[in-house]
């Protein structure tokens, strides 16, 4: 029987609290960067926020640094080796760099453009920072994060335990629309979101909730809305860009908590990682629930129980996940 994972804001396991987190945002002058790096600044387990953009990045850094918390922000910009210079010394690199989606395109559809500035990103890390965790938000995540994995493998630093693709908006919204359907606080609501992130391959499990009996109709829509809930963002804005604010509310969570297992204090968030859950089925990239420690990765849980219909939903995450992950892996073989 699938019995319930503490959820993030659970302190599972502390041995130390260190006292010093130095994180990078890579693409900080961009609609997810500028909020999440202020988020990031009232964050009082990071001592050190390096900006990095190819825009912009040094009058977001100056911004943001005067808010009143004690770290010390600095902003890089692409003259001067600044890539390089923001990567020295990191634990934590968030990638939010690259194009966003206009109405009527997929992530997929980004992948042309996003794929190589992910590979070139990811080389600069191996050579500077091969230690850091990475956190990759460009999309299409499906494929950027094991376009980042065969990078870092090219150059002889890949450690599976410590990459990451952001898939914590899912969650978020999950819980903000099942309280909508449930009439609750979403505060109280947690619904584990897996597979991968666009699309079909986002997989609810409504079951393992607090409220396994919707059903019919309220069920179709609610699994539709989760999957395709960046769709309404992306129409909204009409050609103005993709999620920003909400995306930088779920990689702020998402960036604590690998901060805090860096810390000693073990914590579980879904995430997009190196999984042996699926490989079997050409599929070794999942996201499920992580605990996270001081390395990363700690362990990998299994999805739990679900139920029938849940499983069609997975069989067809498995189809594109398996597709979107061969596409990354070859980008790398043929443009290495
Ligand atoms: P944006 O266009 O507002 O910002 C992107 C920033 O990246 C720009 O400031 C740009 O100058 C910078 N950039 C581009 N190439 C760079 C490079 N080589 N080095 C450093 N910076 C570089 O886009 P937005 O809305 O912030 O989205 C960023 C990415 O996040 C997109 O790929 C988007 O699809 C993805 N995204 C991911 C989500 C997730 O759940 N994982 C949710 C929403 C968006």
């Amino acid at each position: 029987m699938f019995s319930k994972i503490s959820r993030p804001s659970a302190r599972l396991f502390s041995t130390s609290s260190a006292s010093y987190a130095k994180v990078a945002v890579i693409g900080a002058g961009g609609g997810i960067g500028q909020p999440l790096s202020l988020l990031l600044k009232t964050n009082p387990d990071i001592t050190a926020l390096n900006l990095y953009d190819l825009r912009g990045a040094p009058g977001v850094a100056a911004d943001i640094s005067h808010v009143n918390t004690s770290s010390v922000v600095t902003g890089f910009a692409a003259e001067n080796s600044g890539l390089e210079k923001s990567l020295e010394g990191t634990d934590v690199v968030v990638i939010p760099a690259g194009v966003p989606r206009k109405p009527g395109m997929s992530r997929d559809d980004l992948f042309n453009t996003n794929a190589s500035i992910v590979r070139d990103l990811a080389k600069a890390i191996g050579k500077i920072s091969p230690k850091a965790l990475i956190a990759v938000i460009s999309n299409p995540v499906n494929s950027t994060v094991p376009i980042v994995a065969e990078t870092l493998k090219n150059l002889n630093v890949y450690d599976p335990k410590r990459l990451f693709g952001v898939t914590t908006l899912d969650l978020v919204r999950a819980s903000r629309f099942i309280s909508q359907v449930a009439g609750t606080d979403p505060a109280n609501e947690h619904v584990s979101v897996v597979g991968g992130h666009s699309g079909t391959t986002i997989v609810p499990l409504i079951s393992q909730s607090n409220h396994p009996d919707i059903s019919g109709k309220a069920y179709e829509d609610l699994i539709n809305r989760i999957q395709f809930g960046g769709d309404e963002v992306v129409k909204a804005k009409a050609g103005a860009g993709s999620a920003t604010l909400s995306m930088a509310f779920a990689g702020s969570r998402f960036t604590k908590a690998l901060v805090q297992g860096l810390q000693g204090v073990s914590v579980v968030e879904n995430s997009f990682v190196e999984s042996p859950l699926y490989a079997d089925k050409g599929v070794p990239f999942f996201s499920s629930p992580v605990t996270l420690g001081k390395n990363g990765v700690e362990k990998i849980h299994p999805i739990g129980d679900i139920t029938a219909k849940e499983s069609e939903l997975l069989e067809t995450a498995l189809d594109g996940l398996k597709k979107n992950i061969e596409k990354g892996v070859k980008f790398v073989s043929e443009n290495p």
